[in-house]
């Protein structure tokens, strides 16, 4: 950074300068190890990045630029190779995903929404099950943030999906279906999608099997996108870094669940992660903190 850049009185940043920054810090990321300190132009401030994920950015950015960097910084300094896992579920009140008969458009508002392309963008794969596919008919494209588009990967163990959902014909980006080997035959694509077998783990695909065959491809910062049974199976096979839930103001009453994991006796087998709450417009996120 040129000293003059540095003793100028500099303007305070905004919003979609810190997202870029965000987006170019990942970018960079992925490419090379990041070296530390590391300090980087935002707008006209400067944002300095320790070692350990400490920052700060001169002059002081406002409320809005702070909370944003609050919560993507740590995101996007993963590091590359580095095995994680994040979930994201938007939920009523009551716990739940969608009604009964599958709407979930929208429960959360839009600052969630373009919360969930932010984590698109910072992703290497979005991955979603089979049921959000079927329901939703769902792009998993980075559109409502600058960024780069993940590698969508569908959960369908027994191939019950048919080649006419979008993933599987718009090209938009790469697509990979993971199914149990014993299903898959010699079947090797489903419209533009490559599948890729995995052994069975019962009925399913075991959540470190999916991990593994993924990393193997260079995947390795993994976003799951719904819905809940596939959050779930991750969660409970212990395979999350970090869960997400975006809680609507919303009741139900009724419909689809947001997490179901194994009965548990007593209070004491309770999960209980270290959690931070940020506020996205009007629903609330807080997030889960499983590993470091
Ligand atoms: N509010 C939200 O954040 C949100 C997000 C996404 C979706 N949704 C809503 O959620 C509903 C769908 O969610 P859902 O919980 O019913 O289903 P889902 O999680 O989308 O899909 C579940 C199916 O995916 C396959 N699958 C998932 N994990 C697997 C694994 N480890 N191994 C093998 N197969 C696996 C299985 O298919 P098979 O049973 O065929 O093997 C499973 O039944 C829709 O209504 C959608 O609109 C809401």
């Amino acid at each position: 950074m040129p000293s003059n850049l540095r003793d100028h009185k500099r303007a305070a940043p905004d919003a979609g300068k810190a997202w870029e920054t965000v987006v170019a810090l990942r970018r960079r990321g992925r490419k090379q190890a990041l070296g530390f300190p590391l300090e980087l132009p935002l707008g006209e401030a400067l944002l300095t990045i320790a070692r350990g994920g400490g920052w700060r950015v001169e002059p002081d950015p406002p409320p809005e630029v702070a909370a944003l960097l609050a919560l993507y910084l740590p995101l996007a300094l993963v590091p590359h190779g580095h095995g994680f896992v994040l979930a994201h579920l938007a939920q009523s009140l009551d716990g739940r995903i969608a009604t009964t008969g599958g709407d979930s458009q929208w429960l959360t508002g839009e600052a969630d929404q373009r919360h969930t392309h932010r984590l698109r963008a910072l992703a290497d794969a979005v991955i979603v099950g089979a049921g959000t596919v079927r329901q939703d008919n769902p792009r998993l494209t980075v559109r409502h943030c600058a960024g780069d588009q993940p590698v969508r990967v569908v959960l369908d163990a027994n191939l019950t999906l048919s080649a006419d959902r979008d993933v599987f014909r718009d090209g938009a980006a790469e697509t990979l279906v993971l199914a149990a080997a014993d299903h898959v035959g010699g079947a090797t694509r489903l419209g533009h999608a490559e599948i890729v077998p995995l052994p069975r783990d019962g009925e399913r695909l075991a959540p470190a099997a999916i991990r593994a065959a993924l990393a193997r491809r260079g995947l390795h910062w993994l976003y799951v996108e719904g819905g809940g049974v596939t959050v779930s199976r991750f969660l409970a096979a212990g395979a999350l870094d970090r869960l997400q839930i975006a809680l609507a103001p919303v009741i139900l009453g009724s419909g689809r669940p947001s997490l179901q994991l194994p009965e548990i006796a007593a209070l004491s087998g309770a999960l209980r992660p270290r959690v931070r709450h940020v506020p996205l417009g009007g629903d609330l996120l807080v997030e889960c903190v499983f590993h470091d």
